[in-house]
């Protein structure tokens, strides 16, 4: 069992996969460390994030370590990941991974939760459940200027929601695998719920949508 998040920066999914991995007991996977690691290692070589040979290149040996360098959540390393993302033989060139990831999940758990911007419209669109979860800019901005202040960072929260906006404008507006929400996505607008009240709704979604596949069979 596939279960595809999809949304904006910021909107909550990966807070929402990992609780949903860990309670289903499946495997998780951030789909967008893996752009961030690309980004990350373009940056540390003094290269142009739009470079797109140099990103091809990078994106064609990806080096695993990168997944759980503290820089990865740096705001630079998210935009520079942002630009790699939309190149699109780094799409491609990490395309397989994912796909073997959903496809056989490690530790042979039984399903997988894959979070990103194309999960339900490119990488699993066979996903058994899709979800499009997002909120508004404002919210979104206010949520990440929070966890900086949190973490002892600063930064003015004009700055940030320029950053999601921007990175929102980019996301959206690329030719490659655009964020879009898949035809058959159940849309979750997180502006005014918190991670529980959107939890136990997924939940019930997850439970209609078995019910809908066992009655098939
Ligand atoms: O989810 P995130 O903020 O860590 O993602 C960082 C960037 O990676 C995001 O701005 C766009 C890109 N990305 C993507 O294009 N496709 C995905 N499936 C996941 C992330």
């Amino acid at each position: 069992m596939i279960i595809a998040i999809d949304g904006p920066a910021a909107a909550g999914k990966g807070t929402l996969a990992k609780r949903l991995a860990v309670k289903l007991n499946f495997a998780y996977l951030d789909t967008g460390s893996l752009y961030r690691a690309v980004g990350l290692q373009m940056l540390r070589a003094g290269l142009d994030p739009s470079d797109a040979l140099a990103a091809e290149a990078i994106s064609s040996e990806l080096d695993s370590s990168l997944f759980t360098d503290p820089d990865l959540r740096l705001e630079t390393t998210a935009s520079a990941a942002s630009q790699v993302a939309s190149i699109a033989s780094v799409r491609v060139n990490l395309l397989n991974f994912q796909r073997n990831f959903a496809g056989k999940p490690p530790e042979s758990k039984a399903g997988a939760v894959l979070d990103g911007r194309d999960i339900g419209t490119v990488v699993c669109p066979d996903a058994s459940v899709k979800l499009y979860v997002t909120a508004s800019a404002a919210v979104r901005a206010r949520r990440r200027y929070d966890e900086i202040i949190a973490r002892g960072d600063s930064a003015e929260y004009a700055d940030v929601l320029a950053d999601v906006e921007a990175r929102d404008a980019r996301d959206m507006g690329r030719i490659d695998a655009p964020l879009k929400p898949a035809e058959d996505a159940h849309l979750l607008d997180t502006s005014e719920l918190d991670i529980d009240a959107v939890f136990s709704r997924v939940l019930a979604i997850i439970a209609d949508q078995h019910l809908e596949n066992s009655n098939d069979a």
